[in-house]
């Protein structure tokens, strides 16, 4: 997608300096900068401080970790420690353990003077299956817009949580994909975009690509989407997921639970966008996710620009509050109206996604 009209990618590989690029996210919307990754403890601290972030980029980023790691040091041994201290820099996201494990899988059978090609190649293309996959989520998403437009023949509301947007995966996005195709047909589309406290991944990476793409969207406080969806403003919803078990239970950013409880009650379609490369078979209660809680400097501070165009961080809390700052939460499958995914769209149930998978 674009970027001042100039399309990127969130991740590629410099083949000339042998270097890993991302798009530092932790600077975006205020500056946009370019980074290196030159080693694999770069790539496992991009994880860590959310440089990269979103599911799907964070599979493709520990990938190229697996890369970098081959690059400084041509020994399985290396790569099976570089590995494990990759898979535990985020414990929510299950792309991150999946892409660790595909390349691991893939090098197993290969002799030293094979490691990089082979693992370069099976980044590039675990990289271009989620461009491939995200597109397809897109062109799922897309029946589903067009027929509520065809009722509704105007605007189509749309709420969106956190930034499931092209910035988390490598290209398109999930919850955005159905979103720019719908756009690109010329179907009138505004989107609602919840702020996502505490990091402001909504109105910080979310409002941002929308604004790049020219797509209409209202940045909202995170408690704003039930009187919209009382007050009949919200036509539906369409959320990212971090881990979806196979029982069609959703883990995805702090606040979806809410909002689907909200759009329940109001029958506001709930839909999850999702790539197979975020399904969890293995886990089947939802309470064995491992789920991440952050810093509390995340919520007691803000970041923004001050007068002079510095950024600066100010402290907002009482300096003796304690604080929690839970990462994610889980949304029951009940509350889900379906899961888009790059085969179709299922029920979210064991049984749904088997129709589409296994
Ligand atoms: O903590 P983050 O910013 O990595 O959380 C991201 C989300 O919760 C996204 O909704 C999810 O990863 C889906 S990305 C397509």
């Amino acid at each position: 997608m674009k970027i001042e009209g100039k399309e990127y990618r969130t991740i590629w590989f410099d083949e000339e300096n042998k270097v890993v690029k991302i798009i530092d996210q932790t600077k975006l919307p205020h500056q946009f900068i370019i980074k290196d990754l030159k080693t694999v403890k770069n790539a496992i601290n991009a994880i860590k401080t959310m440089e990269v972030r979103g599911a799907p980029l964070i599979g493709g980023t520990a990938a190229f970790g697996i890369v970098l790691a081959i690059l400084e040091n041509n020994d399985l041994g290396f790569v099976k420690k570089s590995s494990e201290e990759l898979i535990q820099s985020r414990p929510t996201a299950i792309n991150l353990q999946w892409a660790v494990h595909r390349m691991n899988n893939k090098l197993s059978l290969v002799n030293s003077d094979d490691l990089l090609n082979v693992a370069l190649k099976e980044a590039k293309e675990i990289c271009d299956e989620d461009v491939k996959f995200c597109e397809n989520i897109g062109l799922n998403g897309l029946k589903v817009i067009e027929e509520i437009y065809h009722k509704k023949k105007d605007t189509i509301n749309i709420l969106t949580h956190c930034n499931a947007g092209w910035l988390a995966t490598i290209n398109w996005g999930t919850a955005t994909s159905p979103i720019y195709h719908a756009h690109k047909k010329g179907i009138p589309v505004h989107i609602w975009v919840d702020e996502t406290r505490p990091r402001n991944q909504g109105a910080n990476l979310t409002s941002y690509e929308l604004n790049e793409e020219e797509i209409p969207n209202t940045i909202i406080a995170d408690n704003t989407g039930g009187i919209l969806m009382q007050r009949g403003e919200v036509d539906m919803c369409i959320v990212g997921s971090d881990r979806t078990l196979s029982t069609g239970d959703v883990c995805n950013k702090i606040g979806t639970y809410l909002k689907a409880l909200a759009a329940h009650d109001n029958k506001v379609p709930f839909y999850v966008a999702l790539p197979s490369s975020t399904i969890d078979w293995d886990i089947k209660d939802f309470k064995e996710i491992p789920i991440e809680e952050r810093n509390s400097e995340e919520l007691s501070h803000l970041e923004g620009v001050d007068e002079n165009g510095n950024v600066k961080k100010v402290l907002i809390y009482p300096k003796k509050s304690k604080t929690k700052n839970v990462a994610f939460d889980v949304t029951p499958a009940k509350y889900v109206t379906g899961l888009i995914t790059e085969k179709g769209i299922c029920e979210a149930s064991t049984q749904g996604l088997k129709s589409l998978f296994k």
